[in-house]
């Protein structure tokens, strides 16, 4: 089995329909070459029948990238497949993803249906799809809830309709990491074939655990994951790309690698960020404005004289220029110091033990000392002068 993963980026469909979010062609074509110079594998570009708008999108995204294969949503149904047949028409590597419920409770619920008609309505829409001349990917929504003697069936049924990729999607963010990745284990020990289609992951972030399903998942064998940039979509989001490539990056135990150039990560997540009105929580992992901070006296200390005390990843592997030190009042002497230094001050001990007192006054005050509050210190300092 190959240790190459695929980066399959949902950005622009599982991440644009969240409300607030949504893009214009023009700007969704932006995104996308600059995914595909990221170095993803494929684009999920829209649900083409779901309105002219996300039509237009696949058309001019098909156009616009080279090599990048490009994807088009559709339900197992033949009115959507033929739109996203016709959408993907200038795409040079296309790919239909089509599929439907797999847990008892969207078939029942849902669908108001039963398994053996869910199965075949799946294996029919793949075997349709497939007659397009598309790459064509299917996916069993809700497959983290679905029984999985019944999941195991499906998925032997479309692969024996020709699907390449069967997606395996946590819709509710529903699952733990363990069983998660058990259950693609259950499907590797269960299904006929199963080498003849690549099994991809598609975790959603209700309990937090997006990412965690995901690398479960990479882990038992599954070969593609798919992410959105800042983990952004339904609800509580998708699993996000940047943690899922930099896992496999700081992670070489695993042995599992991608196509992505890890450098540009920060800058992706701020295009998608700023154009799509979403900000990223200052704490998110990798890409958050505090991924790289060091804000205590104890961790400032440490990371002054070595980084990796405090630091698992170079910031500019991620695209990120340096880590910083924030000053607060949770600050000690070597913090302020090095930023004294930074900005040509050299204060001897008993300088520094004057400053370093006046500081916590100011920082007691203003909790986040900036550059000007220092050189305004230093004027104050008597000492100094
Ligand atoms: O979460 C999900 O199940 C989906 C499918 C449409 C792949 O987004
Ligand atoms: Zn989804």
């Amino acid at each position: 089995m190959s240790n190459k993963i695929q980066i399959f980026d949902t950005t622009l469909r599982d991440g644009e329909q969240v409300p607030g979010c949504q893009l214009s062609t023009d700007e969704k074509i932006v995104v996308a070459r600059k995914l595909e110079e990221l170095g993803v594998d494929v684009i999920e570009a829209g649900f083409p029948i779901s309105s002219p708008g996300d039509f237009l999108s696949v058309v001019e995204i098909s156009k616009a990238v080279k090599h990048v294969s490009v994807c088009a949503l559709t339900r197992a149904r033949k009115e959507d497949i033929d739109v996203a047949a016709e959408a993907l028409h200038h795409a040079k590597r296309g790919r239909i993803h089509t599929g439907i419920g797999s847990s008892d409770i969207h078939i029942k619920h849902k669908f108001n249906s039963t398994r053996e008609k869910v199965m075949e309505q799946g294996a029919w829409a793949v075997q349709y799809a497939k007659a397009k001349g598309y790459e064509v990917e299917f996916f069993a929504e809700d497959a983290g809830r679905a029984d999985l003697a019944f999941l195991a069936q499906l998925v032997e049924a479309v692969i024996a309709a020709g699907a390449d990729v069967v997606n395996i999607p946590d819709t509710t963010g529903y699952c733990l990491p363990h069983l998660y990745g058990k259950r693609i284990k259950y499907l590797f020990d269960n299904v006929k074939n199963i080498d003849k289609a690549i099994i991809s992951v598609h975790c959603h972030n209700d309990l937090g655990l997006a990412t965690a399903n995901t690398i479960a998942g990479l882990m038992n064998g599954a070969r593609q994951a798919e992410v959105t940039i800042n983990g952004i979509g339904e609800r509580a989001g998708n699993t996000s790309l940047e943690e899922v490539a930099m896992i496999l990056q700081t992670h070489k135990d695993l042995d599992l690698t991608t196509g992505i150039k890890s450098t540009m990560l920060y800058e992706l997540s701020t295009l998608v960020s700023e154009m799509m009105r979403m900000p990223v929580q200052p704490n998110k992992a990798i890409v958050g404005a505090n991924a790289f901070a060091h804000s205590s006296g104890i961790h400032q200390d440490g990371f002054l004289k070595n980084s990796e005390n405090y630091e698992i990843i170079n910031p500019s592997d991620v695209g990120v220029p340096s880590s910083s030190i924030i000053l607060t009042a949770r600050s000690g002497r070597a913090a302020l110091k090095h930023r004294l230094e930074l900005l040509g001050y050299q204060p001897n001990k008993s300088e520094l033990d004057q400053l370093y007192d006046n500081f916590l006054v100011v920082a007691d005050e203003k909790k986040n000392v900036v550059d000007e509050d220092l050189i305004t210190l230093v004027a104050n300092t008597p000492i100094l002068v």
